[in-house]
């Protein structure tokens, strides 16, 4: 089975969700640029504060920083063998950069996620989350205690740039650069259209089928 997934789709398509289930299905890491930044914000550092400001703006955090974080991580022993990228390469820019930079950056299969807007829309006024970075949806996939984590026992919030006037600069911000980024992954012979609509065991059984073929 392919081990090296790049996942590309809008805000909210269920890229993170399906990254998890992938990654432990098959015993690889789920590598999440917008995760490994928000664990900057939640430590405090340097580089969470200026790229807070950023990602509150619902702008792209800077390229350096972002193909920096992401060749470090998986420059570690548990990704010799393969990863889920969630998040990243984000434009053509990130990507070609990530191709000369590291070995084996083309992944083996990109599945390209589409689901409707009005779909988008519902998960992502629904998606709550913990301060520990676990994803819930009041609707799909609720906590058993309501506003409070399964896993640690705390509150559950909305993230700060799921908010309608960023959400909608980063959807703005997605159309502009997902048309380039598809082309490239399809001329290098990867891309697969994955349909994202449905539940999240129907959307896996699907990614499932298309990188086991
Ligand atoms: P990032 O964290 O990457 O956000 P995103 O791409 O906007 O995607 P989301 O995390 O919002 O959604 P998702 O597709 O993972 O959906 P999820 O699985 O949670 O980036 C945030 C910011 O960081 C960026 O704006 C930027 O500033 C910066 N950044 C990050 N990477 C960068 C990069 N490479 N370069 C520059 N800047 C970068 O699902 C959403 C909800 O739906 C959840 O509640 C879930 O439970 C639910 N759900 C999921 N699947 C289903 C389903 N099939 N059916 C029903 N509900 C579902």
């Amino acid at each position: 089975m392919d081990k090296r997934i790049v996942l590309l789709g809008p805000p909210g398509a269920g890229k993170g969700t399906l990254a998890r289930r992938l990654a432990e299905e098959m015993s690889v890491p789920h590598v999440a640029t917008g995760d490994m930044l928000r664990a900057e914000v939640a430590e405090g550092t340097e580089l969470g504060r200026r790229a807070k400001q950023i990602m509150d703006s619902g702008e792209l955090v800077p390229h350096e920083i972002v193909v920096e974080m992401a060749i470090e991580r998986l420059g570690r022993a548990d990704a010799a063998t393969g990863w889920i990228l969630d998040g990243f390469p984000r434009d053509v820019e990130q990507a070609v950069d990530f191709e000369r930079r590291f070995d084996s950056a083309v992944p083996d299969v990109c599945l390209y996620m589409k689901v409707d807007t009005g779909e988008i829309i519902r998960r992502i006024t629904g998606r709550r989350v913990c301060p520990r970075g676990h994803v819930y949806h009041v609707e799909s996939n609720p906590p058993r205690k309501e506003g409070i984590c399964d896993e640690d026992g705390l509150a559950l919030t909305q993230r700060d740039d799921d908010t309608e006037h960023v959400v909608a600069k980063r959807l703005e911000v997605y159309q502009e650069e997902i048309g380039p980024l598809v082309d490239h992954y399809d001329e290098l012979g990867v891309l697969r259209r994955l349909d994202a609509s449905g539940d999240t065991e129907s959307v896996q059984t699907r990614a499932l089928g298309i990188v086991s073929q």
